[in-house]
C-alpha cells in the first residue's frame, strides 16, 4: 500500500512569527498515523529542522553548487533540514518557464541529496476543455519523472492548474480518472509503481478533504492556502487519518 501523506505548500508565505504554526502542527500531528509534511520557504527550513513533522522545500537548482546567484542546491536544502523538495510546481513552470527536462534534472538533484522529490503535474483549463488532459499527463510523467524514481524517493502530485487557489475542484470522477491513469503509467514503467504515493492538489479544504481522500488512488493531498494555519490544515490531516 502507498504511504499516505498530507503535505502543505506554503509557497511565498511565512515569516518567523509563523513558526508557531509548525510547532502546533508538530505537537498535534507529530505522531499521526499518516505522514505529515510542510514545504516551507527556504528561509524557515533550518528553524524547523527538528520538528516532529516532515519539512520540505519548494524548489532547488539542478547542480550541487557553483556560480548561480540566488539559487539553492538540493544539498543546501537537505543540509538545512529538508527531507523532500517539490519539483515542477505549476507556478514555477509558469513563472520561471521550467520545462519537463528542468524538472527531471531537479528531481535527480533531490535524489542525489538524499531527499524525496514531490513532482507536480497537471493540466491548464484550456487543456482540460480541449480534452487533452491525459495526453499532457503522459508528456509530463515521461519528461519530468527520472528513471531512478521509486516509491521510496518520489511522490507524484496531480494539481490541475485551474484548481489551484481558485476554489474550483474537479469532480471526484475527474480526479479518479487522472489518478488511475497516473497509477497505470507508473506501474507500466516502475516495478514498484503501485506503491508510489499520489497526491491530489488544488483547493483542498477541510470541507472537501474527506470525499477527495475517498477517491481510489488518492493517497493524500498537497495543500496550499489551507496549510498556512494549523486550524485549517489540522482537519485535513485528520480526514486523511480517518480514511
Ligand atoms: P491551493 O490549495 O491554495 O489551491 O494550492 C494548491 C497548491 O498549489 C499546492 O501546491
Amino acid at each position: 500500500m502507498p504511504r499516505k501523506l498530507a503535505a502543505g505548500n506554503w509557497k511565498m508565505n511565512g515569516m518567523k512569527q509563523d513558526l508557531e504554526t509548525i510547532q502546533s502542527l508538530s505537537e498535534t500531528y507529530g505522531a499521526a498515523t499518516v505522514d505529515v509534511m510542510v514545504c516551507l520557504p527556504a528561509t524557515l527550513i533550518a528553524a524547523c529542522r527538528d520538528s516532529a513533522i516532515g519539512i520540505g522545500a519548494q524548489d532547488c537548482h539542478a547542480l550541487e553548487g557553483g556560480a548561480h546567484t540566488g539559487d539553492l542546491s538540493a544539498e543546501m536544502l537537505a543540509d538545512a533540514g529538508a527531507t523532500a523538495i517539490i519539483t515542477g510546481h505549476s507556478e514555477r513552470r509558469a513563472d520561471h518557464g521550467e520545462t519537463d527536462a528542468d524538472i527531471c534534472a531537479k528531481s535527480k538533484a533531490a535524489y542525489r541529496a538524499g531527499t524525496m522529490a514531490i513532482i507536480c503535474i497537471g493540466e491548464t483549463l484550456a487543456q482540460r476543455e480541449d480534452g487533452t488532459t491525459l495526453q499532457l499527463i503522459d508528456i509530463q510523467l515521461a519528461g519530468s519523472v527520472p528513471d531512478a524514481a521509486s516509491a521510496a524517493n518520489t511522490v507524484i502530485a496531480y494539481e490541475p492548474v485551474w484548481a489551484i487557489g481558485t476554489g474550483k475542484v474537479p469532480t471526484l470522477a475527474q480526479i479518479e480518472e487522472v489518478h488511475a491513469h497516473i497509477r497505470m503509467r507508473l506501474t507500466e514503467r516502475f516495478s514498484d509503481g503501485a506503491e508510489f504515493t499520489l497526491l491530489y492538489g488544488g483547493s483542498v479544504k477541510a470541507g472537501n478533504a474527506a470525499e477527495i481522500f475517498g477517491v481510489p488512488n488518492v493517497d493524500g493531498a498537497l495543500v496550499g492556502g489551507a496549510s498556512l494555519k494549523a486550524a485549517d490544515f489540522g482537519p485535513i490531516i485528520a480526514a486523511l487519518q480517518a480514511t
